[in-house]
């Protein structure tokens, strides 16, 4: 089993709709996924609590009850643990860092997000766990040319060596209307934009972990590169 958490010290920068996401994106892929709601303000709760299949796809916890709930999952065949964890001191989010094998710092591309990625890298690398910073929320591109902003942010993560993720998903009315209906983006519109940037960083992120590609429910756009795509200089 493979475990991910999912942090921010920003408040919606954006953690639960990377987890809920990833969690529906992985199960529809045939990873057996299930989401661990850390956060007492129980927002992925929330999101999914309408499903059918809630029940085995979600679980309220808490940062003193974690290690016990990996250990039940792995226990009962889960193929990948993704952990929402609150906007909390670092102590609360400790817990989750420490149980998981890759750590995802989630940052809009703004100054203040920035500066808090890069103090939970810190936390992660302290932990010696592995993390990598996704940038949500990133403006959409005109005719081509990314925001200031996203350059900006992009740069100065690569400026300072930082691990980032190649990619990044923007800012898109559809993952508000996907929570609002207790789905992924996914299941709204499974060939569209935002479906493909988390199909790819989902893809990105299993492969990093287990070494192995998921087995496709890829469409036949998700080769464009819809989604906001950071190369490396
Ligand atoms: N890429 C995005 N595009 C549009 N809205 C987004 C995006 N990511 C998050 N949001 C919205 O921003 C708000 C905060 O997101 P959320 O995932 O709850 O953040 P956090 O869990 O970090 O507090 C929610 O209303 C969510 O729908
Ligand atoms: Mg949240």
């Amino acid at each position: 089993m493979k475990t991910l958490a999912v942090m921010s010290r920003k408040g919606g920068a954006g953690k639960t709709t990377v987890a809920v996401n990833l969690t529906l994106a992985a199960r529809a892929m045939g990873v057996r996924a299930v989401l661990a709601d850390a956060d007492p303000l129980r927002s992925a709760h929330e999101v999914l609590k309408g499903r059918e299949e809630a029940p085995s796809l979600l679980f309220e916890t808490s940062a003193s009850k974690l290690f016990a709930l990996t250990e039940a999952c792995r226990r009962s065949g889960v193929e990948l643990l993704i952990i929402d964890t609150p906007a909390a001191p670092e102590a609360d989010v400790a817990e989750a860092v420490k149980v998981a094998d890759l750590c995802l710092a989630v940052a809009r591309p703004t100054y203040l997000d920035l500066a808090a990625a890069v103090m939970s890298v810190a936390v992660i690398q302290r932990l010696g766990r592995e993390g990598q910073i996704v940038l949500n929320q990133c403006p959409p591109a005109r005719a081509g040319v990314e925001p200031p902003s996203v350059l900006k942010a992009f740069e100065a993560l690569r400026f300072a060596n930082l691990p980032v993720a190649a990619i990044a998903m923007r800012s898109r009315m559809i993952y508000q209307t996907a929570f609002a209906q207790g789905r992924s983006v996914l299941e709204i519109d499974a060939e569209g934009s935002a479906a493909r940037e988390v199909r790819a960083l989902f893809g990105q992120v299993w492969k990093r972990m287990s070494g192995e590609r998921p087995a496709p429910m890829r469409t036949a756009n998700d080769d464009l590169g819809a989604g906001l795509r950071l190369r490396p200089a």
